[in-house]
Protein backbone atom coordinates (compact mmCIF):
# COMPACT_ATOMS: atom_id res chain seq x y z
CA UNK A 1 0.00 0.00 0.00
CA UNK A 2 1.31 3.44 -0.65
CA UNK A 3 2.10 5.70 1.94
CA UNK A 4 -0.23 8.56 0.70
CA UNK A 5 -2.91 6.29 0.08
CA UNK A 6 -2.34 4.69 3.71
CA UNK A 7 -2.48 8.33 5.38
CA UNK A 8 -5.63 8.80 3.38
CA UNK A 9 -7.05 5.89 5.31
CA UNK A 10 -6.11 6.60 8.58
CA UNK A 11 -7.33 10.54 7.72
CA UNK A 12 -10.33 8.96 6.72
CA UNK A 13 -10.69 6.62 9.85
CA UNK A 14 -10.28 9.32 12.65
CA UNK A 15 -13.08 11.38 10.69
CA UNK A 16 -15.00 8.46 10.91
CA UNK A 17 -14.87 8.32 14.79
CA UNK A 18 -15.11 11.90 15.17
CA UNK A 19 -18.27 12.07 13.44
CA UNK A 20 -19.08 8.92 15.33
CA UNK A 21 -18.58 10.68 18.66
CA UNK A 22 -21.22 13.28 17.79
CA UNK A 23 -23.84 11.46 18.78
CA UNK A 24 -24.27 10.27 21.96
CA UNK A 25 -21.10 11.50 23.48
CA UNK A 26 -22.72 14.38 25.98
CA UNK A 27 -24.52 17.40 25.25
CA UNK A 28 -23.57 20.80 26.33
CA UNK A 29 -26.99 22.42 26.23
CA UNK A 30 -28.07 24.27 29.63
CA UNK A 31 -29.51 21.95 31.98
CA UNK A 32 -32.91 22.51 34.23
CA UNK A 33 -31.77 20.81 37.95
CA UNK A 34 -34.88 19.23 39.30
CA UNK A 35 -35.72 19.11 42.88
CA UNK A 36 -37.07 16.16 44.67
CA UNK A 37 -39.76 16.16 47.39
CA UNK A 38 -36.86 16.90 49.95
CA UNK A 39 -35.47 19.78 48.15
CA UNK A 40 -32.36 18.40 47.46
CA UNK A 41 -31.16 17.61 43.68
CA UNK A 42 -32.86 15.02 42.06
CA UNK A 43 -31.18 11.51 41.15
CA UNK A 44 -33.74 10.29 38.88
CA UNK A 45 -34.26 13.52 37.34
CA UNK A 46 -31.19 14.82 37.19
CA UNK A 47 -28.30 13.36 38.48
CA UNK A 48 -29.01 9.87 36.66
CA UNK A 49 -29.60 11.81 33.15
CA UNK A 50 -26.54 13.73 32.90
CA UNK A 51 -24.67 10.73 34.13
CA UNK A 52 -26.57 8.34 30.91
CA UNK A 53 -25.78 10.98 28.26
CA UNK A 54 -21.98 11.04 29.15
CA UNK A 55 -20.70 8.01 30.64
CA UNK A 56 -23.38 4.71 29.50
CA UNK A 57 -21.10 4.60 26.02
CA UNK A 58 -18.30 3.10 28.22
CA UNK A 59 -19.87 2.28 31.45
CA UNK A 60 -23.22 0.13 30.41
CA UNK A 61 -23.47 -3.10 32.11
CA UNK A 62 -22.41 -4.59 29.09
CA UNK A 63 -19.01 -2.27 29.32
CA UNK A 64 -18.35 -1.34 32.30
CA UNK A 65 -15.02 0.10 32.01
CA UNK A 66 -12.45 0.42 34.96
CA UNK A 67 -15.01 -2.02 36.43
CA UNK A 68 -17.59 0.62 37.12
CA UNK A 69 -21.11 0.61 35.28
CA UNK A 70 -24.10 3.24 35.84
CA UNK A 71 -26.87 0.48 35.32
CA UNK A 72 -28.23 1.51 38.48
CA UNK A 73 -28.18 3.75 41.19
CA UNK A 74 -26.72 0.87 43.64
CA UNK A 75 -24.06 0.44 40.72
CA UNK A 76 -23.22 4.07 40.28
CA UNK A 77 -22.80 3.62 44.34
CA UNK A 78 -20.41 1.01 44.78
CA UNK A 79 -17.50 2.52 42.20
CA UNK A 80 -15.35 0.60 40.09
CA UNK A 81 -11.67 -1.09 40.54
CA UNK A 82 -10.37 2.05 42.84
CA UNK A 83 -13.36 1.57 45.10
CA UNK A 84 -16.53 4.34 45.28
CA UNK A 85 -16.26 7.05 43.32
CA UNK A 86 -18.71 8.98 45.07
CA UNK A 87 -18.69 9.71 49.00
CA UNK A 88 -21.78 11.13 50.66
CA UNK A 89 -21.04 14.43 51.81
CA UNK A 90 -18.00 15.36 50.43
CA UNK A 91 -17.87 16.36 47.04
CA UNK A 92 -13.80 16.96 47.03
CA UNK A 93 -13.22 13.83 48.36
CA UNK A 94 -14.98 12.36 45.62
CA UNK A 95 -13.32 10.64 42.61
CA UNK A 96 -16.09 11.47 40.03
CA UNK A 97 -15.73 14.70 41.05
CA UNK A 98 -12.20 14.89 40.25
CA UNK A 99 -12.77 12.86 37.31
CA UNK A 100 -15.04 15.05 35.82
CA UNK A 101 -12.97 18.48 36.59
CA UNK A 102 -9.82 16.36 35.23
CA UNK A 103 -8.22 17.68 38.80
CA UNK A 104 -7.27 13.81 39.40
CA UNK A 105 -7.04 10.71 37.17
CA UNK A 106 -8.46 9.35 35.20
CA UNK A 107 -9.54 12.47 33.60
CA UNK A 108 -13.15 12.16 31.89
CA UNK A 109 -15.13 12.07 29.92
CA UNK A 110 -11.72 10.92 27.72
CA UNK A 111 -10.93 14.24 26.05
CA UNK A 112 -12.47 13.39 22.62
CA UNK A 113 -15.85 13.74 24.35
CA UNK A 114 -17.54 17.20 25.67
CA UNK A 115 -16.42 17.84 28.92
CA UNK A 116 -19.14 18.20 31.52
CA UNK A 117 -20.66 21.54 31.67
CA UNK A 118 -20.63 23.77 35.22
CA UNK A 119 -23.63 23.79 35.38
CA UNK A 120 -23.84 19.81 35.52
CA UNK A 121 -20.70 19.73 37.61
CA UNK A 122 -22.32 21.94 39.90
CA UNK A 123 -25.55 19.73 40.34
CA UNK A 124 -23.46 16.67 40.58
CA UNK A 125 -21.72 18.80 43.68
CA UNK A 126 -24.44 19.65 45.44
CA UNK A 127 -26.02 16.18 44.98
CA UNK A 128 -23.30 14.77 46.77
CA UNK A 129 -22.85 17.25 49.24
CA UNK A 130 -26.93 16.56 50.45
CA UNK A 131 -25.98 13.15 50.90
CA UNK A 132 -25.94 11.79 47.38
CA UNK A 133 -29.20 9.69 47.84
CA UNK A 134 -31.64 7.47 45.90
CA UNK A 135 -33.80 10.46 45.37
C1 LIG B 1 -15.16 6.79 25.68
C2 LIG B 1 -15.24 5.96 26.85
C3 LIG B 1 -15.49 6.57 28.21
C4 LIG B 1 -16.45 7.50 28.57
C5 LIG B 1 -17.46 8.23 27.68
C6 LIG B 1 -16.32 7.64 30.00
N1 LIG B 1 -15.34 6.82 30.48
FE1 LIG B 1 -14.76 6.58 32.42
N2 LIG B 1 -13.40 5.19 31.88
C7 LIG B 1 -13.14 4.78 30.59
C8 LIG B 1 -12.08 3.78 30.60
C9 LIG B 1 -11.52 3.06 29.37
C10 LIG B 1 -11.71 3.60 31.95
C11 LIG B 1 -10.66 2.65 32.53
C12 LIG B 1 -9.28 3.08 32.18
C13 LIG B 1 -8.85 4.29 32.92
O1 LIG B 1 -8.85 4.27 34.16
O2 LIG B 1 -8.52 5.30 32.25
C14 LIG B 1 -12.54 4.52 32.73
C15 LIG B 1 -12.46 4.65 34.08
C16 LIG B 1 -13.24 5.50 34.83
C17 LIG B 1 -13.14 5.66 36.27
C18 LIG B 1 -12.21 4.90 37.18
C19 LIG B 1 -12.94 3.66 37.65
C20 LIG B 1 -12.09 2.76 38.49
O3 LIG B 1 -12.47 2.56 39.66
O4 LIG B 1 -11.06 2.27 37.98
C21 LIG B 1 -14.06 6.58 36.64
C22 LIG B 1 -14.33 7.12 38.03
C23 LIG B 1 -14.75 7.00 35.43
N3 LIG B 1 -14.23 6.33 34.35
C24 LIG B 1 -15.78 7.90 35.41
C25 LIG B 1 -16.44 8.30 34.26
C26 LIG B 1 -17.56 9.22 34.27
C27 LIG B 1 -18.17 9.84 35.51
C28 LIG B 1 -17.93 9.38 32.96
C29 LIG B 1 -19.02 10.28 32.44
C30 LIG B 1 -18.97 11.65 32.88
C31 LIG B 1 -17.05 8.58 32.14
N4 LIG B 1 -16.16 7.92 32.97
C32 LIG B 1 -17.11 8.49 30.76
C33 LIG B 1 -13.79 5.21 29.45
C34 LIG B 1 -14.80 6.15 29.42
Amino acid sequence: MSKVFSTIIFVAAVLAFLVGCAGGGGSTEPITVVRAADGNVSFASTINPILQDHCIRCHSAEKASGGFSIASYDTIMKGGSMGPLIIPGNPDGSLIIGSVTKTKTPNMPPKVFPALTDDRIQALREWITQGATNN
